[in-house]
């Protein structure tokens, strides 16, 4: 059947078709969603906050995004793979940006996702030209966390507002094939949506965008209230699920009641007789 094609995405705005996109970070994971029915994958660079423990994505690597992102492709077939462009790895230069984001497309990815509205244009319609196809990014963008002084609501006044609407039609204009918004008010993303052809994919942008997509750990409730955000909805509680099977493994070893005979591998009677008598050793 092979992998969806990133431009299903606006055929389906044009029928007003929803879909969900969600991040994974590696081969288990990745299956697992792909098997509950996510069309698309994104491997975002929120892998450094919740898969390798800085505080923010700032720290994450062209070497740590690829070796997540051959791992979720190497789980899924039928997926598109959205990589995240690190920090650093596209807004230094733009050559740079190029073979950067040529290493995802030959790592698997199907696309690649960079941050950042009008002033990112010249580079993106310079990686579609070149075959890559690119989702951007606009509204509270993490790698601008420093900038930002937190993770604020974007767009609040008209005049920020008004900048993202035309950081969208840039980034439309440039060839970007979708665009996630995030942590902007709800009314301004279905102003964007309505504005552009190309999806809108909301992380705390409201009901009205094209698609939707949430940060796998978030969903699964794999951390407890510091990393509860408004803009999260926790659809299981496996963090405590977890703790709970590893803490009757623990008791279980220590009561010696694992491993039983139904985990263990038995030895025939002429080899333990002759082991026995000492006959080989
Ligand atoms: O890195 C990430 O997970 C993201 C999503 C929050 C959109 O960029």
């Amino acid at each position: 059947m092979g992998r969806l094609s990133i431009h299903k995405l606006k055929e389906w705005k044009g029928e007003g078709r929803r879909f969900a996109m969600l991040t994974a970070y590696d081969y288990p994971m990745a299956r697992l969603v792909e098997q509950a029915g996510v069309p698309v994958i994104l491997v975002g660079d929120s892998l450094g906050t919740v898969v390798l423990g800085y505080d923010s994505t700032v720290p994450v690597t062209m070497e740590d995004m690829l070796h997540h992102t051959k791992a979720v492709v190497r789980g899924t077939e039928r997926c598109a793979v959205v990589a995240d462009m690190p920090f650093m790895s596209y807004q230094a230069n733009d050559d740079e940006a190029m073979a950067n984001a040529g290493r995802f497309l030959q790592a698997g990815a199907n696309a690649v996702k960079l941050e950042g509205g009008t002033e990112m244009a010249p580079l993106v319609r310079r990686m579609v030209a070149a075959g890559i196809p690119v989702m951007g990014h606009l509204g509270l963008t993490p790698q601008s966390v420093n900038q930002f002084g937190g993770h604020k609501l974007q767009g609040k006044t008209p005049a920020a507002a008004a900048r993202i609407i035309s950081d969208a039609r840039a980034l439309e204009g440039a060839g970007a094939f979708a665009l996630v918004l995030e942590t902007v008010p709800a009314p301004l993303a279905k102003m964007v949506t309505e504005r552009i052809t190309i999806p809108t994919i909301g992380i705390g942008a409201g009901p009205d965008c094209d698609g939707q997509v949430q940060v796998l750990h978030d969903l699964l409730g794999i951390y407890d209230d510091q990393r509860q955000f408004r803009h999260a909805k926790r659809y299981a509680v496996l963090g405590e699920t977890i703790r709970e099977a590893v803490r009757s493994y623990v008791a279980e070893v220590e009561d010696e009641a694992f491993p039983t005979a139904a985990e263990s591998f038995a030895m025939d009677e002429e080899t333990l007789t002759e082991l026995n008598q000492g006959a080989s050793v």
